[in-house]
């Protein structure tokens, strides 16, 4: 006998990935921005991609290659990355933020560099806005999935963005785990969901990103 082969999980879905870092501008030569190396929301764009989705990723400053076959948008600062991500949220229906979005940013950028003077110096900041809690807000259809960088307390402040961001999905990540966080290869996560918590153990970011796109496609679409 012969058994029709399954179709992949994602075919058809618009799925949006964003990664790395967002850089905030000071002056021509100065920035703030974060250590994200941006390999897990590349392995979460590849995995979406090899589930059968068609992946839109839109990143940061980071130095990665495309991956093949996914449409790569470069973005600096989270306001640019905020109006990539909105002008796709209509027709997407996953949106993945695994991007260290900057949380400030200077409140005016200088045309020119800034000199230094005597005494002190400080640089007045202000709050970026919060994308993926812009999403939340603003959701239709989409199937939102966040990542939350914590060093401490993890699982209580991952249920706390699952509520406030109103996202679907929440990956846990404690970036202190010597096997996980900015820049390695592997990471250690937990699944934050309205149904529980799924701890993974420590992986490969591309064979992580893979099964937990695998397990929430299946939980999420697949419903034959
Ligand atoms: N996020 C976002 N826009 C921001 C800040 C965060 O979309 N301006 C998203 C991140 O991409 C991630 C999730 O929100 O998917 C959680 O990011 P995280 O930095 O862990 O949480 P914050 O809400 O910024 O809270 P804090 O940094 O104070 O822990
Ligand atoms: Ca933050």
């Amino acid at each position: 006998y012969f058994t029709e082969a399954k179709p992949l999980p994602l075919k058809g879905k618009r799925v949006v990935v964003t990664a790395g870092p967002t850089l905030e501008r000071i002056d021509p030569v100065r920035y703030i921005s974060n250590f994200s190396s941006g390999k897990m929301g590349f392995a979460m764009a590849e995995a979406a991609r090899d589930l059968g989705a068609d992946v839109t990723l839109v990143a940061g400053p980071v130095a990665l290659d495309t991956p093949a076959r996914i449409q790569r948008i470069d973005v600096e600062s989270a306001a640019d990355m905020l109006e990539a991500v909105l002008s796709r949220y209509d027709e997407a229906d996953i949106v993945i933020k695994s991007a260290a979005v900057a949380d400030y940013r200077p409140k005016h950028a200088a045309d020119q560099k800034m000199k230094k003077q005597e005494g002190d110096a400080a640089i007045e900041l202000e709050r970026t806005t919060d994308i993926l809690k812009t999403l939340g807000a603003q959701k239709t259809h989409q199937l939102l999935i966040g990542f939350a960088a914590e060093t401490n307390d993890a699982l209580t402040y991952g249920r706390g963005k699952l509520e406030s961001k109103n996202a679907d999905y929440i990956i846990v990540n404690d970036v202190t785990n010597p096997d996980g966080g900015f820049g390695n290869d592997t990471n250690v996560v937990t699944l934050v969901s309205r149904d529980g918590e799924m701890p993974y153990p420590a992986m490969d970011k591309r064979m992580l990103a893979h099964q937990l796109l695998t397990y929430i496609s299946e939980k999420e679409f697949d419903h034959s």
